[in-house]
């Protein structure tokens, strides 16, 4: 059972193959934190932190005077507010009086098997109760009245505990939930490298990893959006630990707008990690009886680096947080016109277009931005959802018809939560968007935004989205979102609801994808923010794929594509494909690492096919054709990082099916040095006593080799490869095996 209650100890101990999580409650209720890290089959300590006065600065909480006990000094889970608890809290209220004091103590417990979903947000699932058990812990300040319950579902066959909190006013008056994290996490110690993915538009998740110390830090968005700027996740590592061995702790907050996490390091050298939706422009009036549930934290923890922590979160962001027909099917590959033509196409353009996809094997047009109102350039028609006649004067039903009759399916690029002021939607409701009365409204991409907090408006863009998703055959949407919040008012709120505002409409989207998605089950869904802005685990679970930046850059991608990896898989991912000289930096790479780099996640192509020679034409076909034997492979293999670009002059990325008889070596070299010290690289999840082939892409050369010797002596990599930005590709194949 991976949830236990020992009464005598009165601890519950979460433990599986991999971990262990203890929890214990201690005489004076407070529920407290003993242990997190790998498994112990059975755990007899009681009491065992140390229950000694540290510091008289550390006050003691009411009833416990002169006592050891402080809440400043002990290891919490759900820890309160202005009781003497120095650190950050999990939550803050304000009450009827104006204050704010209150903790939390333990009332009782539950256990249960199996996962529920949380009610109107995104969260990973079980498909059956015995793959994961529950336990919700009852905690209340019966002065305060308020309360709340602690959820803790740990999978039985994966390192993985998930965390939410559902708060509860108990009293009679109305209180404020001011923060309302969904998770607290006390280490005893400070012994950790922090890992976090900063970033900005075109430049998403560069990976940064510094040795904690004292103090608060910080990863947050206030952005409105999980963001380009921060990933909401945040890793913690012992110092010695690396892709493949180590302590890691990984926290991933699945929800797409404001978030915080914070990793602070008191002076007793105890590390308290919390996470959650940012109190930054929050506030949550509950009125007697009501309840706020947080969105869900993921922790994966793994004794075997950073490679085995993002293999757990693969597979479960795979199989228990994507959903849909397209969970487990292949992935097209897809051309998309952005880069080629921009705002500037008509039907003919689009059809020529498509027309050269098909005969190099491309299998899903998507049509970008622009096909809408009156829209040939950033500055208008935002929600006017209707063909622009002008440049498809046919309509689109015929053009998708036409597309469709060229062998391709035909897909759509939305942004449906934005507002133009030159729309007749803006003319008709100039206070739908997110604004403040009488205070002038900054715009981002000379666009606003558009209220999601309120049904209406919505349900508005719903009716003018499923009129053209009824009439035309669309199988793919792009859904982008290309600016963030400022001036967060909604009209739709009174005065005291509007810190509701934030957290609504990422409930409002949240709402509008549940039913998009469950009224076009066939259709598949890219999420977008201008790239990865919002390429989070609450999008993923409506969208199971994602485009990772709109840096087209083959080796720019090489870091962002790395990075991603960390915590989602490359099925997630779209790769495409794009024009040399790059349009966002201007390299000039070969096809072949451009190719390369893209096959190593959902492909696609961004270029114009109009205008390529039929040398380059039949070298994408090879590409493509090339891909398509692998594409299980990649889009559904284990992964394995082997160099980190982020490291030095090498990148290298090994995809192994389940079964460990077949996998892929990308190996990319940045820049070309003579005298170049020789990479000698082992090769990772293959089957020892197995024999396999290697081959080398683009030349006959083929060996045979054990799997034991693959990975534990490896195969030279750098010695010819020529060029800056070069890359090779490798593939090997169980010729003989023990199975
Ligand atoms: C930003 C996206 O990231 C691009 O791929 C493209 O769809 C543009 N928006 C269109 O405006």
């Amino acid at each position: 059972m991976p949830i236990t209650y020992n009464k005598r100890l009165n601890q519950f101990h979460l433990c599986n193959d991999s971990l262990s999580y203890i929890i214990e409650i201690r005489e004076h209720k407070y529920v407290t934190h003993v242990y997190y890290g790998k498994r112990i089959e059975s755990f007899d300590h009681a009491g065992a932190y140390p229950d000694v006065a540290r510091a008289s600065f550390s006050p003691n909480p009411a009833g416990f005077e002169g006592t050891s006990l402080s809440l400043n000094t002990i290891l919490q889970e759900c820890p309160g507010t202005d009781t003497g608890d120095y650190r950050e809290g999990l939550a803050e209220f304000t009450f009827a009086d104006g204050t704010t004091a209150f903790n939390f103590t333990y009332d009782g417990y539950e256990i249960r098997k199996g996962k529920e979903p949380l009610p109107g947000l995104p969260s990973t699932y079980v498909e059956g109760d015995d793959e994961a058990d529950t336990l919700v812990l009852s905690v209340s300040d019966t002065v305060r009245k308020v309360g709340a319950q602690l959820t803790y579902t740990i999978y039985r066959a994966r390192p993985v505990v998930t965390r939410s909190v559902s708060y509860v006013n108990n009293g009679t008056a109305p209180v404020r939930l001011d923060k309302a994290l969904s998770m607290c996490v006390d280490f005893d110690d400070a012994d950790f490298d922090l890992l976090q993915m900063p970033g900005e538009w075109a430049s998403e998740k560069q990976l940064k990893r510094d040795h904690l110390s004292n103090g608060v830090h910080v990863l947050e968005s206030r952005r409105g959006a999980s963001s380009v700027a921060q990933q909401p996740f945040m890793a913690l590592m012992r110092p010695h630990a690396d892709e493949f061995q180590g302590d890691v702790y990984g926290f991933h907050f699945v929800y797409s707008g404001n978030f915080r996490f914070v990793a602070q390091v008191d002076p007793f050298q105890q590390t308290r990690v919390l996470g959650g939706i940012n109190p930054f422009n929050f506030g949550w009036r509950l009125e007697a009886g009501q309840r706020f549930q947080t969105p869900e934290m993921v922790m994966v923890y793994t004794d075997s680096g950073l490679n085995a922590m993002s293999q757990a979160f693969h597979d479960l962001y795979r199989r228990r947080l994507a959903r849909g027909e397209y969970r487990d099917a292949q992935r097209p590959v897809l051309i998309n016109n952005w880069e080629t033509t921009y705002f500037d196409f008509d039907e003919e353009r689009i059809l020529a277009l498509a027309k050269k996809a098909k005969a190099i094997g491309v299998e899903q047009f998507v049509l970008d931005d622009g096909w809408f109102g009156h829209r040939d350039d950033d500055h208008s028609s935002l929600g006017d959802w209707v063909t622009n006649e002008r440049k498809l004067p046919h309509g689109l039903k015929h053009l998708a018809e036409a597309i469709e009759a060229e062998g391709l399916k035909f897909g759509l690029w939305f942004e449906p939560e934005m507002i133009s002021e030159d729309s007749d939607l803006f003319r008709a409701h100039p206070d739908w968007h997110l604004h403040v009365p009488g205070y002038p409204s900054s715009k981002g991409r000379d666009q606003l935004i558009l209220d999601f907090s309120r049904q209406e408006v919505r349900d508005e863009i719903f009716a003018q989205m499923t009129a053209i998703l009824d009439e035309v055959p669309v199988s793919y949407i792009k859904w982008d979102m290309n600016r963030n919040m400022t001036e967060v008012g909604s009209a739709g709120r009174s005065a005291h609801d509007q810190l509701q505002t934030s957290h609504r409409y990422i409930l409002g989207l949240y709402e509008f994808l549940d039913r998009l998605t469950k009224r076009y089950p066939h259709i598949l869904f890219e999420n977008c923010s201008g790239g990865a802005g919002r390429f989070d685990p609450g999008m993923s679970y409506y969208m199971p794929q994602s485009w990772t930046s709109d840096n087209t850059d083959s080796f720019e991608r090489l870091r962002i594509q790395h990075a991603t990896s960390m915590i989602f898989p490359p099925v997630m991912m779209c790769a495409q494909l794009s024009e040399s000289p790059n349009d966002q930096v201007g390299r000039i790479t070969s096809l072949s690492s451009r190719a390369a780099v893209s096959m190593s996640a959902n492909f696609g192509i961004m270029m114009d096919l109009t205008r390529k020679s039929q040398a380059e034409l039949d070298e994408l076909a090879t590409y493509i054709s090339a891909y398509k034997e692998v594409r299980s492979l990649v889009q559904f293999g284990d992964f394995y990082r082997l160099l980190s670009p982020f490291d030095g002059n090498y990148g290298c990325w090994e995809f192994v099916d389940a079964v460990r008889t077949r996998g892929r070596l990308m190996f990319f070299q940045v820049l070309s040095h003579a005298s170049k010290p020789w990479v000698r690289l082992r090769l990772r999840g293959l089957e020892r006593g197995g024999t396999y082939e290697v081959a080398y892409a683009g030349s006959t050369r083929k060996e045979r080799f054990s799997g034991a010797e693959l990975m534990e002596y490896g195969l030279y990599l750098n010695h010819d490869l020529e060029g800056d930005f070069a890359a090779k590709v490798v593939d090997f194949s169980l010729v003989e095996g023990s199975f």
